[in-house]
């Protein structure tokens, strides 16, 4: 059978198992990817512009700019960089999050200093985070865990006491709102990722989003090995020839190829998230009040959800895995707080009681974009046959 004939949406998970993740790949994400394979032109170039048309346009921006790159880590580290950070400062980030964030807060040559969460959202914990300011502080990278927006006005406010930039990991929550406006759509930097798993996917992929028109121009330098007037050109698909390197640079863009299929993607975003809500809602609905559960939210009108966390007492967790394991439903962890890796022990940070407390009793339940109503029914009865 040719590609194309395949069915529009492809089943969410097989009968025999219940994926965490199922990464929506339609017969539009294929024809966009053969149609971009048909230009010719397989780098970075008119697509990658496209989609960082369609980002800037689907969050609202304006008077801020786009700039994609190949992965979300990447994205970090040039914002980093952008923003002034690099040896000899320090940069606030919870524990209690991705370790892309800390290896790329050290790749700037910076030290990523580590606070604490909160109880009730498991976003930064502002006082905590205010704990570890210093004279080296240069930035804080809070992160919206699973979609849900962190207090990023305290944020704010915390930045303007102490002169910091804030460069907001949004990397689980692309098309979720704060304070009624798309996270990306206001305050200092924000990046994205697009990996295979999130909301939307351009494969492996990233951006920036900034309001500082003088930094544009860095992050392109940045993500293409200092090369100036590549970008430009490029967005054309095509290449200069007399070229200067004007600063350094990695090879940090996002190739067309990639960008079609987030372009594919970014077209159906809303309908991605009306039914990942809607498996949330299902799921807090059917969990709140079992004795020994906690649901993070019950309302998700504001959330585009990449993970659904469930806490549990500690005690009962790795049962429940067991559990749910013998009927088929896959279960992932988020996060291992980073400061239990070996590399990042000795990183300076402040007292953890949440994340300590709360890494023991979080357990992400499948979440798939238009996730097969079996599927989300065997979740379901999963959990309650377990604390039932
Ligand atoms: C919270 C968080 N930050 C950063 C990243 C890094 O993004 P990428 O995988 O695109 O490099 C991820 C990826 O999973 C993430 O979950």
């Amino acid at each position: 059978m040719n590609v194309l004939d395949r069915p529009p949406v492809p089943p969410a998970s097989s009968d025999a198992r219940v994926p965490v993740f199922v990464p929506y790949v339609g017969v539009d994400t294929l024809k966009h990817l053969t149609d971009a394979l048909d230009v010719g032109w397989l780098g970075m170039g008119a697509t990658t512009k496209e989609f960082e048309d369609r980002i800037a346009a689907y969050l609202g921006l304006e008077d801020r700019y786009v700039v994609c790159t190949n992965t979300g880590t990447s994205a970090l580290h040039i914002a980093l960089l952008a923003a002034g950070v690099g040896p000899g400062d320090e940069v606030i980030t919870p524990s209690f999050n991705y370790v892309a964030d800390h290896q790329a807060i050290r790749a700037t040559g910076a030290e990523a200093v580590m606070c604490d969460i909160r109880d009730d959202d498991l976003g930064i914990d502002v006082a905590s985070a205010e704990s570890l300011v210093g004279p080296r502080t240069k930035a804080i990278v809070p992160l919206h865990f699973a979609g849900i927006p962190c207090r990023i006005d305290d944020v704010h406010a915390l930045a303007r006491r102490h002169g910091l930039r804030v460069i907001e990991d949004a990397c689980h929550a692309f098309g979720s709102t704060a304070g009624g406006a798309k996270i990306g759509s206001g305050g200092d930097v924000q990046f994205f990722s697009f990996d295979p798993v999130k909301v939307i996917t351009s494969i492996d992929g990233g951006c920036v989003v900034t309001p500082h028109r003088e930094e544009v121009e860095r992050l392109h330098h940045l993500r293409l090995l200092g090369v100036d007037k590549d970008t430009t050109l490029r967005y054309q698909n095509k290449r200069a020839w007399d070229y200067d390197v004007v600063s350094e640079g990695f090879r940090y863009h996002l190739t067309n190829i990639m960008a079609s299929v987030g372009v594919s993607q970014i077209k159906r975003v809303d309908e991605f998230i009306a039914s990942r809500r809607a498996v949330c809602e299902r799921y807090s609905a059917a969990f709140d009040g079992l004795p020994g559960v906690r649901v993070l939210r019950r309302d998700y009108a504001d959330v585009s959800p990449f993970i659904y966390s469930l806490r549990v007492a500690a005690d009962r967790r790795e049962a429940l895995i067991e559990h749910l394991a013998a009927r088929g439903v896959d279960v992932g962890i988020h996060f291992v707080p980073v400061h239990q890796h070996t590399y990042f022990a000795n990183a300076r940070r402040a007292p953890m009681p949440v994340t300590e407390r709360v890494v023991d009793e979080v357990v992400t339940l499948p979440l798939h974009s238009l996730m097969a109503e079996r599927s989300i029914e065997r979740v379901i009865d999963g959990v309650r046959t377990f604390f039932a």
